[in-house]
């Protein structure tokens, strides 16, 4: 773990990372400001789910595209990294910060108009992979399930998902039965101009 020194910069709010932290969301996790900017009016209150160090949440945040964010990793240095974020760039009136795993600590009355995420993509352990397991390995999709059966919960009654996903290593038919079996619609699966080997799943909450 590298001392929370390093910090990539968007419009002023200064995120702070670690290498081991770094799935890709300052990297082609940065689609989702032209996306969601294009797609959709600027958010009351946004959701980052597998936050990590908060690249996309923050971002969202600083391009003024949600008034408010709420963030949630089940790594404390993760977590540690969005609250020294919130810290210095004076975000407390803004920001929440859940350590949790999935969404089993995030209390009741939290209610998101739009949640995004950048989720670890494999199913299965790949042995070229060198990024830490936490990062990248969802076995059998058992946190995608999890997740989907409870953030209808936690959704407002127009609340959407768009959640970033790996076209290598997943197509929607891998999550359509969690997505549909759970009162959410997927709407479309647009892929993210930034890097064409990721898409988005974009589902509402039906009535
Ligand atoms: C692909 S990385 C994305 C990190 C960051 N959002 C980004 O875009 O760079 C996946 C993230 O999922 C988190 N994660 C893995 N299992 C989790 C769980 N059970 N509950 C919550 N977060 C989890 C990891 O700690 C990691 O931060």
């Amino acid at each position: 773990m590298g001392k929370l020194t390093d910090y990539v910069e968007f419009q002023g709010i200064k995120v702070y990372y670690t290498n081991k932290l770094d799935g890709g969301g300052a990297d082609f996790g940065q689609d989702y400001i032209d996306f969601i900017g294009g797609n959709f009016p600027p958010q009351k209150r946004v959701f980052e789910w597998c936050s990590g160090p908060g690249f996309i949440g923050f971002s969202l945040l600083a391009h003024g595209l949600c008034k408010t964010l709420c963030l949630a990793d089940i790594n404390p240095l993760a977590i540690e990294a969005c609250s020294k974020t919130v810290r210095l760039n004076n975000l407390e009136s803004k920001v929440t910060v859940y350590l949790s795993d999935n969404l089993k600590n995030i209390p009741p009355s939290e209610k998101w108009d739009l949640v995004v995420g950048n989720p670890p993509h494999f199913k299965r352990v790949c042995t070229k992979k060198r990024s830490p397991e936490i990062i990248f390995l969802d076995k059998d999709w058992a946190l995608h399930r999890e997740f989907y059966k409870d953030v209808g919960k936690f959704l407002k009654q127009n609340g959407t998902l768009v959640i970033q996903e790996n076209a290598l290593r997943s197509r929607v038919e891998s999550f359509r039965e969690m997505i549909e079996s759970n009162g959410l619609s997927i709407v479309d699966t647009p892929i993210c101009k930034l890097d064409s080997r990721y898409y988005y799943i974009r589902a509402l909450r039906r009535q």
